[in-house]
C-alpha cells in the first residue's frame, strides 16, 4: 500500500479533484462522498480496463486525511479538450477524432454492467421537475427504442479525453458507462457540446452519422431522453438547466 503525498492538482471538479502523486494520478473525492459510489467508480474502471480499451489502469482505493481515493496511473499528457482550446484551427480533425474513439467504444461490451434503459427509466421516473404527462411520454419513447448492449461511456466529451505528448489516447471518468444504444451516449455528448456551442455539437453529430449511416432524425430523438437523464442526475449551473429544458420540449424533428 503507497502512502500518496499528493501532488500538484490537475483537476478541481465538483465531486473529486485529480492530484499527481509520482506515477499516479490520484483521485480524492469530496468528504461526504458515499462509500458505494467510490468502489462502484472502481469497479467500473475495472470492468472497462478488461475490453481492452485504453484507459488508465486503476491500482488503489484507499483513504486519504479522512477522504476515499482512488489511484490509476499517472498518463502525462493534455485533454482533448485543451488540445482544441489551444488549436482552433484544428478543431474538426479532432472532432473527428473524438467521434472514431467513441465508436470503438460502442464496439465493445461487457457483462455485469447496468443496463442504460433501465438507468435511463429510473432517472426519468424520479425527475420532479416535469408533469406526469412529459413523464409518460418520455417513458413511451424510452420503451419503444431497441434493446442494444453497446458499450456507452455516458459522459463523452473531449474533458475525459488525455492525450500524450506520443499522441497516445486514453479515456477516463467511467461513474457513467452502462450497456446501450450507441445514439443515446451521441445525444448525451450532443448536449454537454451544445453547451458551448450548437455549432460544434451539430458537427459531431454529423459526423457520427455520417461515418456510422445512422438518420441524424435516431440520434435526435434521444435528446429529451437524454436531457431528462442529466436533470435527473443534478445540474448546478442556471444556463445549462435552462438549455436543458428546451431539449426536453423539444418532441418532433422533420
Ligand atoms: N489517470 C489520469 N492521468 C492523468 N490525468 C487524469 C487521470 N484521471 C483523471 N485525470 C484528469 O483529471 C480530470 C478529472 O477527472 P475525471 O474526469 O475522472 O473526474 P471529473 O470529471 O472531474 O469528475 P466530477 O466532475 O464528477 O468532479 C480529467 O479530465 C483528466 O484531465
Ligand atoms: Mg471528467
Amino acid at each position: 500500500m503507497n502512502e500518496f503525498k499528493l501532488g500538484k492538482m490537475i483537476s478541481e471538479g465538483e465531486n473529486v479533484n485529480v492530484y499527481e502523486s509520482g506515477d499516479y494520478a490520484v483521485k480524492v473525492f469530496k468528504p461526504d462522498a458515499p462509500k458505494t459510489v467510490v468502489f462502484y467508480e472502481a469497479l467500473m474502471d475495472s470492468k472497462v480496463e478488461e475490453t481492452g480499451l485504453n484507459i488508465p489502469k486503476i491500482k488503489e482505493v484507499e483513504i486519504i486525511d479522512g477522504k476515499w481515493a482512488i489511484a490509476s496511473e499517472l498518463i502525462k499528457g493534455k485533454t482533448l479538450a485543451q488540445i482544441m482550446q489551444e488549436e482552433p484551427e484544428n478543431k474538426d480533425a479532432y472532432l473527428d477524432d473524438m467521434v472514431e474513439i467513441q465508436l470503438e467504444i460502442h464496439s465493445k461490451s461487457v457483462k455485469g454492467i447496468a443496463k442504460l434503459k433501465d438507468n435511463l427509466r429510473a432517472e426519468i421516473e424520479s425527475l420532479d421537475v416535469i408533469d406526469h404527462i412529459k413523464r409518460y411520454e418520455l417513458l413511451t419513447r424510452l420503451d419503444s427504442t431497441p434493446k442494444h448492449i453497446k458499450l456507452c461511456h455516458g459522459n463523452f466529451g473531449p474533458e475525459n479525453i488525455v492525450v500524450t505528448d506520443d499522441n497516445k489516447v486514453y479515456i477516463v471518468d467511467w461513474i457513467g458507462a452502462s450497456l446501450g444504444n450507441a445514439s443515446a451516449d451521441v445525444a448525451k455528448t450532443y448536449l454537454k457540446l451544445a453547451l458551448t456551442s450548437t455549432e460544434t455539437a451539430e458537427k459531431y453529430m454529423n459526423l457520427f452519422c455520417t461515418k456510422t449511416n445512422t438518420s441524424k432524425k435516431y440520434v435526435q430523438e434521444w435528446l429529451p431522453i437524454m436531457a431528462a437523464s442529466t436533470l435527473a442526475k443534478g445540474v448546478t449551473s442556471k444556463e445549462e438547466k435552462d438549455l436543458l429544458f428546451t431539449w426536453l420540449d423539444v418532441v418532433d424533428y422533420s
